[in-house]
This record gives C-alpha cells, sequence and structure tokens, in this order.
C-alpha cells in the first residue's frame, strides 16, 4: 500500500474541527470515491466510563489530557499504518462513555484524525504527518458550543456555561492554544475556509495518486 499520511486538525471546542474534516472527505468521496482516506475523531477515544454512575462520569473533566485513552488513538494509527483494519470505539456525550458498538475503520494511504487535544500530546505528534490547527476567535467557539450542546449533547444553557468556565476556557489556555506551535498549518474561519480546505484536498489527491 506504500507510506500512510497522517492528517491531524485541531483546535478549540466548536472551532469546526469536525466540518473541516468531513468536508475534505465528503468532497473528496464526490469527486473520486472513499478509497484510500479513513477519518477517525478523538473523542471516540475519550476513556469509557461505563463502570461508573451516570454521577460520577458528570464529575469528569472532559477538557483535560488525562479524559482521553491517547494510548489506544497511538495503536490504532500505528495499525492503520501498517495495513490493518481497526475497530474505533464511539462514544455518547450524552451518557459519557463509550456505547457498545463499535466502527470499522480500514486502512488508506491517508488517514485525517481530529480533537481538541492531538497536538498536546507528544506521542501523537510523532505520528503525524501534516497538523493543522483551527484558529477561530473563543467566542464563536462558545456560541457554536451552546448551541450544540443544548441541541445535540442533552445539555442546558445553564450546564454548558458552568462546564465553559470550569473546565473548557482553562483547558484552552493551558493545553490547547499553546499547541498551535506544533501546527503546519493555521486555518481561520475554521470548516467554512474554502482555500484552506482545497488545498488539503490538493495535497491528498496527490498523495491517492503517488
Ligand atoms: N465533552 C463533554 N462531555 C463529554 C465529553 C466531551 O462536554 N462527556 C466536551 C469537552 O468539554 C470538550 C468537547 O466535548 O471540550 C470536545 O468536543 P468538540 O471538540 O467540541 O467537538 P467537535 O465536534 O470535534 O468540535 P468541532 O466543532 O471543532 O468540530
Amino acid at each position: 500500500m506504500g507510506k500512510t499520511t497522517i492528517i491531524a486538525i485541531a483546535g478549540a471546542s466548536a472551532s469546526g474541527k469536525s466540518l473541516f474534516a468531513s468536508t475534505v472527505y465528503q468532497e473528496l468521496v464526490a469527486e473520486i470515491g472513499g478509497t484510500g482516506i479513513a477519518i477517525l475523531n478523538e473523542d471516540a477515544y475519550y476513556r469509557d466510563q461505563s463502570h461508573l454512575t451516570f454521577e460520577q462520569r458528570q464529575l469528569t473533566n472532559y477538557d483535560h489530557p488525562s479524559a482521553f485513552e491517547h494510548e489506544l488513538l497511538v495503536e490504532h494509527l500505528a495499525a492503520l499504518s501498517n495495513g490493518h483494519t481497526i475497530e474505533m470505539p464511539q462514544y455518547s456525550y450524552k451518557t459519557h462513555t463509550r456505547i457498545p458498538e463499535t466502527i470499522k475503520v480500514q486502512p488508506g494511504k491517508v488517514i485525517m484524525v481530529e480533537g481538541i487535544l492531538l497536538l498536546n500530546d507528544p506521542h501523537l505528534r510523532k505520528l503525524f504527518d501534516i497538523s493543522v490547527f483551527m484558529d477561530t476567535p473563543l467566542d464563536v467557539c462558545l456560541l457554536r458550543r451552546m448551541i450544540r450542546d443544548v441541541e445535540e449533547r442533552g445539555r442546558t444553557v445553564q450546564s454548558v456555561a458552568e462546564q465553559y468556565e470550569e473546565t473548557v476556557r482553562p483547558a484552552f489556555f493551558e493545553f490547547i492554544l499553546p499547541s498551535k506551535q506544533f501546527a503546519d498549518l493555521v486555518v481561520t474561519r475554521g470548516g467554512q475556509n474554502e482555500i484552506a480546505i482545497d488545498l488539503i484536498k490538493s495535497k491528498i489527491r496527490q498523495l491517492l495518486a503517488e
């Protein structure tokens, strides 16, 4: 199969990482088919908490690096690079834990992975060939997060505001923003930046043609 290229897309919560990654992926699938491209989410690698009660799970700091099972993500990225299929976990934000079903991900020439703390972890950084950071203003992220978490993740306005002050904003300044220095590309306007989307698509087309 040849060398696998891993593209990481990082940035603040609700900065447009998944829109960016899925737009690149879907536009390429429409153009040339999905063979050779895989897409993973760091969120799928939140630690399994099924042994805890719902109340205990609500106390977890989901913006701290320790909330993620990055060891498993490292293992899966390495396995995909070596041509093996993996079973990506699936995560529920409503129950704060993994669900029993997994998603089969086939190896490909290009793997895209998106998540808040990808560039903060030196073990993961070593695996990335191209690192992209979504540089979206925090107020824009907060508004998006508020609407998304209430509409899609079963939260109240009050709980989103409290979590934002307690963990989301502090973690942005402690872990996410300092990791911007490791990016090869810094993208403004997140998933709406068509020029950046086109650049990544061109790079992937080139890699797939090699
Ligand atoms: N999170 C949460 N409850 C959980 C697990 C995670 O509230 N049980 C929150 C964390 O606080 C973290 C966020 O989920 O800040 C990470 O997801 P986010 O990056 O916002 O989602 P994406 O869809 O990947 O972001 P984007 O909008 O940038 O695509």
